[in-house]
């Protein structure tokens, strides 16, 4: 068993030639992980994924995740709805029967996801009964079973989200077995959250928490199976916190601080992705999103189910509690989005010189 140092990594500047000049996504053979935006549930849904799509064209983004017996039994096209826009874009799915994500893996690709992802990082009450989720962490042969029944059904990239471990299963040679007999059959590209998950005793919440990141354990990974595409997960705040996991990696996965402060992802496509493109600014996006909410508000859809995703836009900005107040305050009462989106923004500009911006939500 090796053993690895959990040091914090160097921090200098990335230099220019290493962010790469990779074209934008625009296929399965072309899909570049280098920046994605995490699946999470009741977070990432079609509507949060066209609002990140707005300030990120390169960025991968991914479904919050499906259960195979949701896929399966349950309202299907509702689950794999999304707007072309939304591309490059991973469908997330939770199950550990073989067959049963063979099938939904086809479901995937049929409807035109660029990736399919299995969730092996999960460690939530009900996908424990269900046995997946981070428990597929426990049994490494059903995971390659499960990855190559996906493989055979589909052809767009089957990957893998996963722990450094779970309860006393945390070795880095238990984590090394994991990624070995799993890339066996046929996964090239492992997400790992770069904690470990107790399986008892803590909440999901307090599994993103507690356990420490050891990102070094990621990095070795990475050395270990230099063939294999490793994406870091965890803790990351910033683009060039990013930046300094990509001299170390492949990829650079953000969850929470892409969703309380979307406006980090304005900036990924130029610094990120080397692409020669600028920034919108936040007026631009709230106006381009103001168009799409009045086709789905003409849809049937409600506009708060819209705006929630939006709350923060302006975070860190002098004006963003004014921003978030009216959005809470005015959005159910379901009016005009045009004119709600533009009120929102004045709602920013009003407020006064002197106020100071607000920390960001963690
Ligand atoms: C509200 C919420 C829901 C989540 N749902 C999922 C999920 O459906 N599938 C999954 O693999 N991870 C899920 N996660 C975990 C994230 O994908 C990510 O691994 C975790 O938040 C750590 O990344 P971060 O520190 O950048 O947020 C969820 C996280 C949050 C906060």
């Amino acid at each position: 068993m090796l053993s690895i140092p959990d040091a914090s990594f160097p921090r200098p500047p990335l230099p220019a030639d290493e962010q790469g000049a990779k074209a934008a996504n625009t296929s399965a053979a072309t899909l570049d992980r280098r920046l994605s935006v995490a699946p999470m549930m009741e977070y990432t849904d079609r509507f949060c994924r066209h609002f990140h799509r707005l300030l990120s064209r390169n960025t991968l983004l991914y479904t919050e995740m499906v259960t195979t017996g949701a896929l399966i039994h349950g309202d299907r096209a509702r689950f794999l709805r999304y707007d072309p826009c939304e591309h490059p874009l991973a469908f997330q799915l939770g199950g550990s029967d073989p067959a049963a994500l063979a099938q939904c893996a086809k479901f995937v690709e049929d409807a035109g996801y660029d990736e399919v992802n299995l969730n092996c990082g999960c460690p939530s009450d009900r996908v424990q009964t269900g046995n997946f989720g981070a428990c597929l962490m426990k049994t490494p042969r059903l995971v390659a079973d499960c990855i190559a029944a996906m493989n055979d059904a589909c052809s767009i990239p089957v990957t893998v989200k996963n722990r450094l471990g779970v309860d006393d299963q945390d070795s880095y040679g238990q984590l090394c077995d994991f990624i070995g007999t799993a890339s066996e059959s046929g996964c090239r590209t492992f997400v790992v959250h770069a904690r470990k998950a107790w399986l008892q005793g803590l909440s999901p919440k307090e599994n993103r928490e507690v356990p420490p990141l050891m990102y070094g354990r990621v990095y070795q990974l990475k050395r270990d199976f230099p063939a294999l595409e490793i994406i870091i997960n965890g803790g990351v705040e910033t683009l060039a916190e990013a930046e300094r996991h990509l001299r170390h990696v492949d990829g650079v996965m953000i969850g929470r601080a892409a969703y309380h402060n979307p406006y980090l992802l304005a900036e990924a496509d130029a610094r990120i992705f080397a692409a020669n493109t600028a920034a919108p600014s936040r007026e631009e996006v709230l106006e381009r999103f103001a168009d799409y909410a009045a086709a789905q508000v003409a849809d049937g859809i409600r506009l708060n189910h819209m705006t929630r995703h939006i709350i923060g836009l302006y975070a860190g900005q002098p004006g963003a509690r004014r921003f978030r107040r009216y959005i809470s305050e005015h959005a159910w009462r379901d009016p005009s989005p045009k004119a709600f989106f533009r009120a929102a923004a004045a709602s920013v500009s009003a407020a006064p010189a002197t106020e100071q911006p607000e920390a960001i939500a963690p």
